[in-house]
């Protein structure tokens, strides 16, 4: 048997306070030379510092009336749509890709969005330097699925994400997983289910798998790479 090659991101497995990497390539093709522009003039302005310690919501935008945070926005459609449809809340997104940071900051620059301020980097960086209960809503839709098993350890949604989302969220703000891979979706149930601050809205078959009415389709759903068709699982903070 061929011994393993050392991966450098296991280095942080021996870091018990230190999550896994949870997301593949943070680079792929050459990023296209308008968004490779905004990413000079545009991603300074818009750009959270957790590294830098707590932040603060209201000193990002006083007038927000909501503060919603998707992490893993992939190319930044959901985000922008949702922006764009509620100019009065602010949403916080994380995403470590750069090219998909790059077609984020194209939206935001196309649709004249105000109410977006981004993370270039590890979602969960940006959730520690927020306070608890500072959260409306919550999106992490279709997480990179991890899906062989040795993999499983990395996925984005586990026990400990669920006790850190369950903090972030205000009581009755809402948490939405959505996923299309059906043992992601199995395990992201039983470990939400197992936070006591959360409960999971549906009652019935078609509360999970129909897309909800406030659902934007994203490009990575789009694709159907998954096992089975999606899966919405909303919760509420209790
Ligand atoms: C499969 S893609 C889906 C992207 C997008 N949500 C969509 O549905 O099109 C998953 C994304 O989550 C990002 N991701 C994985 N782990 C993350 C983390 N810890 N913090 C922020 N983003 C993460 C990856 O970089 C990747 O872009």
């Amino acid at each position: 048997m061929k011994p393993e090659r050392p991966d450098p991101s296991n280095v942080a497995s021996r870091d018990s306070t230190r999550p896994l990497r949870s997301y593949g390539r943070i680079r792929s093709r050459a990023i296209k030379p308008k968004q490779a522009a905004l990413m000079e003039t545009l991603l300074p302005a818009l750009r959270l510092r957790p590294e830098a310690g707590p932040i603060d919501p209201l000193a990002l935008m006083p007038e927000a009336r909501e503060l919603w945070l998707e992490i893993g926005f992939g190319g930044g459609e959901h985000m922008a749509e949702q922006a764009a449809r509620r100019p009065e809340l602010l949403i916080l997104g994380a995403e470590p890709f750069e090219n998909g940071v790059a077609s984020a900051l194209r939206h935001i620059e196309a649709r004249g969005l105000k109410n977006i301020r981004l993370h270039p980097g590890d979602g969960r960086e940006l959730m520690a330097a927020l306070t608890d209960g500072c959260c409306e809503r919550i999106f992490i839709l279709f997480p990179d699925p991890w899906p062989k098993e040795r993999h499983h350890k990395r996925r984005l949604v586990n026990p400990r994400t669920a006790r850190d989302l369950a903090r972030l969220l205000k009581p009755g703000g809402r948490l939405r997983f959505a996923t299309d891979w059906a043992d992601y979706a199995e395990r992201a149930l039983e470990a939400l289910l197992a936070e006591p601050r959360l409960a999971w809205t549906a009652k019935a078959a078609d509360d999970w798998r129909v897309p909800p009415a406030d659902h934007v389709a994203t490009r990575y759903q789009e694709k159907a790479l998954g096992d089975c068709a999606p899966v919405f699982l909303d919760f509420v903070r209790v």
